[in-house]
């Protein structure tokens, strides 16, 4: 793993920018893997940027979303769709044809986890894939469990993970109870791994999931596993390594 320390959260997103950047450019029909949550708002703005200033063009990029709620529809200002569409597709010359995420309309469980996987599959798999990182160590909606979830499934939030989340709606209630999310197995199949973490209220789990067991009970730490795995963190959430 290459962890790079960050001054700030300004400077953790223009890091994580500058390898996206480096990625788009090396390969400029590659497969980017994107999340959603606060953390990565200020790497999207920064890639905003680049393409505005004509440095970085996502004219052939294909994308593919960790997760989304099941039961939001897309036009909900909570959903992952508004969100990508908000903070980075609308803003950038990303073709919409070449995003994906899951569908969180669709009430069939299996039959949508199946379909995502293939469309990862048919673009050819992931080259980099961005995280965040969940509070209980969650990588995209994968909760701290017994095992690791290989594919992409249906989870139940854990109550952490709602509460967390809350702020973003009009009370706890509204937080969806259920999402489709990537598997572990299919995140740790991407080429690249790119994970942004800011603020002291992370450092607890960057050190338990960066340099603890690897363990389903907290869902990064098989990132310790992956062999291209970039760390991103402010001061503030590598202060407890
Ligand atoms: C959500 C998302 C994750 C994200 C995590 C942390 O639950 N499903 O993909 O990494 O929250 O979010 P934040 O960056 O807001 O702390």
């Amino acid at each position: 793993m290459k962890i790079y320390k960050a001054a700030d959260y300004n400077e953790m997103s223009r890091k994580a920018a500058n390898v996206i950047a480096a990625q788009v450019i090396m390969k400029p029909d590659c497969v980017l893997g994107l999340a959603t949550g606060s953390t990565p708002i200020g790497t999207y703005e920064q890639l905003v940027e680049k393409n505005k200033a004509g440095e970085l063009d996502f004219s052939e990029v294909k994308s593919v979303n960790l997760d989304e709620y099941k039961g939001l529809p897309r036009t909900n200002d909570q959903s992952y769709y508004y969100f990508m569409h908000e903070h980075l597709f609308d803003k950038v010359n990303i073709k919409p044809e070449n995003t994906h995420l899951p569908d969180g309309t669709k009430e069939d469980s299996a039959k949508e986890c199946a379909q995502y996987e293939e469309v990862i599959r048919s673009l050819g798999g992931v080259d980099l894939q961005l995280l965040g990182l969940g509070h209980n160590g969650h990588i995209g909606f994968n909760e701290p469990a017994d095992a690791f979830d290989k594919e992409t499934h249906c989870v139940d939030l854990q109550e952490s993970t709602i509460e967390a989340n809350k702020r973003f709606f009009a009370s706890a209630d509204d937080v969806p109870r259920q999402a489709y999310t990537m598997g572990i197995g299919t995140i740790m199949r991407a080429k690249k791994i790119l994970v942004v973490v800011s603020g002291e209220d992370k450092a607890d789990i960057v050190a338990k999931a960066f340099f603890g067991p690897v363990t389903p009970s907290v869902p990064a730490s098989i990132l310790q596993m992956h062999n291209d795995v970039t760390i991103v963190a402010d001061a503030a959430a590598l202060s407890k390594v």
